[in-house]
């Protein structure tokens, strides 16, 4: 196939889904016009059958109330043990709906093994988390509330109570879903429901691929080409840019090549200064050696705005991160040149970015909505359970030691003393 029209065609294939979405959240205001703008006008047929990681394309149930009400909980740091830390804390809408943080920060400061990916588009990843250990959004929200490094709540039923306390939720509960009960299914679906609200259609790539030939400069033309002929586009494909490798049935599975951390001359030096076998990424979720340091294929939409890059965090920016992936997963040194030009096509996958509203959210009267006592109590567990999860026995022994160097010690000290009185005794 000629090269201008395979980039052509994955191109309109990486955004049609993001048209169908775009139809379908407007839906929410006019549901009438969603069949329409999801198929009209579009120069080739939708895909049929989207991987139903897709879920920003089923948002039939996402009524206004409840995406309200899922925003509210989003922003909400009372939430968390300590008050403080929100889900917009680590995931941003204000900005690129990440942290900017090389890896995480949660309550009490302490820090999370992985950095924050991006929340924007996020309904639209088949997978979620760096290893895919959750299939969607919903699943993967019951994660955060309750890790220690993240919003650190002793477990979810604390999360709920601190929510049931507070007639302006529950009676939002009750106009969602009809009763006032708090569970954990409805919080999660909350909060999906507005993740899957946020899409950043519409960025230059968009544009050309739509058909407007002015929507991209020259170079990121180019860029576009150099992305395609080195070969980002064989797992950075579909429309998130982010491949699709648990889906063996589009034919994206990159389980085989991804990453080549291992086994790469051109990746060593990386390997070592940017820590990439830390962990051991897929292979924590499935068990299978093949797994090790597999992680999923990130979107490259908005990339531009979400350094610094990779599970590590220790793509400082975004020039280095292209010449490391052409070394590690490519096995090719790129030159400056290509580097610029593919830096320069990613910055056309920039979206627009809806507009945010801080929600006002509900108090009790009178009080807070974190107990006066949450911190003393938890925050001895907290530390109870680092030193239980780290040093474990070890501990132990150290404690013993240092008891007996004391008693040692005191040992010593009174054999001293005797020495010198009897000393003392002797001369006198
Ligand atoms: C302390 C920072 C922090 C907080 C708070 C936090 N997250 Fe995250 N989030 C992360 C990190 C780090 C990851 C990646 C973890 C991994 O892959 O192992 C992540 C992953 C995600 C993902 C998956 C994205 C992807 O590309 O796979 C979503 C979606 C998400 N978080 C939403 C939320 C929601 C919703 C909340 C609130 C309930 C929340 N997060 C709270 C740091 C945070
Ligand atoms: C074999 C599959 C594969 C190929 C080919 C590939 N990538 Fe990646 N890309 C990945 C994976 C997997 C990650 C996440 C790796 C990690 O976190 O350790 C990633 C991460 C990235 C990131 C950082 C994303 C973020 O949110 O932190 C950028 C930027 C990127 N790739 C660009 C490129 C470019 C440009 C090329 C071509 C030179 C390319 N990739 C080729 C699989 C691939």
């Amino acid at each position: 196939m000629n090269r201008d029209v395979k980039i052509a065609l994955i191109s309109l294939l990486a955004c049609l889904v993001l048209i169908a979405a775009a139809g379908a959240v407007s839906a929410t205001d006019d549901a009438v016009t969603q069949e329409d703008n999801a198929t009209d006008e579009l120069p080739v047929e939708p895909i049929e059958d989207p991987h139903p990681g897709y879920e920003a394309q089923n948002v039939d149930d996402d009524t206004e109330e409840l995406i309200e009400l899922g925003k509210m909980l989003y922003f909400d740091p009372r939430i968390s043990e300590t008050g403080t830390i929100s889900c917009n804390t680590c995931h941003n809408v204000m900005e690129g709906g990440d942290d900017s943080r090389d890896i995480a920060m949660g309550v009490h400061g302490l820090t999370g093994p992985v950095a924050s990916p991006t929340v924007w588009n996020s309904g639209f990843h088949h997978t979620q988390f760096w290893d895919g250990r959750a299939d969607t959004l919903a699943e993967q929200a019951e994660g955060p509330i309750v890790a220690d490094v993240e919003m650190g709540m002793p477990d979810h039923e604390a999360a709920l109570d601190r929510i049931r306390a507070v007639e302006g939720y529950t009676d939002r509960f009750e106009d969602v879903f009809g009763d006032d009960e708090v569970d954990l299914e409805r919080v999660t679906e909350a909060i999906a429901a507005y993740e899957r609200t946020l899409i950043t259609d519409n960025s230059p790539f968009d544009q050309y691929a739509r058909g407007d030939a002015d929507a991209m400069t020259d170079e990121q033309i180019a860029g576009m080409e150099t992305f395609q002929e080195v070969g980002c586009q064989s797992c950075h494909s579909g429309p998130m840019f982010s491949g699709q490798y648990d889906n063996p049935e589009s034919g994206e599975f990159h389980g085989d090549r991804n990453p080549t951390y291992e086994d790469n001359e051109l990746c060593q030096e990386y390997i070592e200064d940017w820590d990439l076998q830390q962990h051991d990424g897929r292979m924590d979720v499935t068990g299978d050696e093949a797994d090790q340091y597999v992680y999923k294929t990130p979107t490259l939409r908005n990339i531009e705005h979400t350094a610094p890059y990779l599970h590590t965090g220790q793509g400082e920016n975004l020039e280095e991160t292209i010449r490391m992936m052409a070394a590690c997963q490519l096995d090719t040194e790129i030159d400056d040149e290509e580097v610029d030009e593919i830096h320069s096509f990613l910055t056309a996958l920039t979206g627009e970015y809806p507009e945010q509203t801080m929600p006002q959210l509900p108090n009790p009267s009178g009080e807070s909505m974190i107990p006066m006592d949450a911190m003393d109590i938890d925050l001895e567990d907290a530390i109870g359970e680092e030193v239980d999860e780290d040093e474990n026995g070890e501990d132990d022994g150290i404690g013993m030691m240092a008891v007996l160097a004391g008693i040692l010690a005191l040992a010593l000290v009174a054999a001293l003393a005797t020495i010198v009185y009897m000393r003392q005794q002797q001369t006198a």
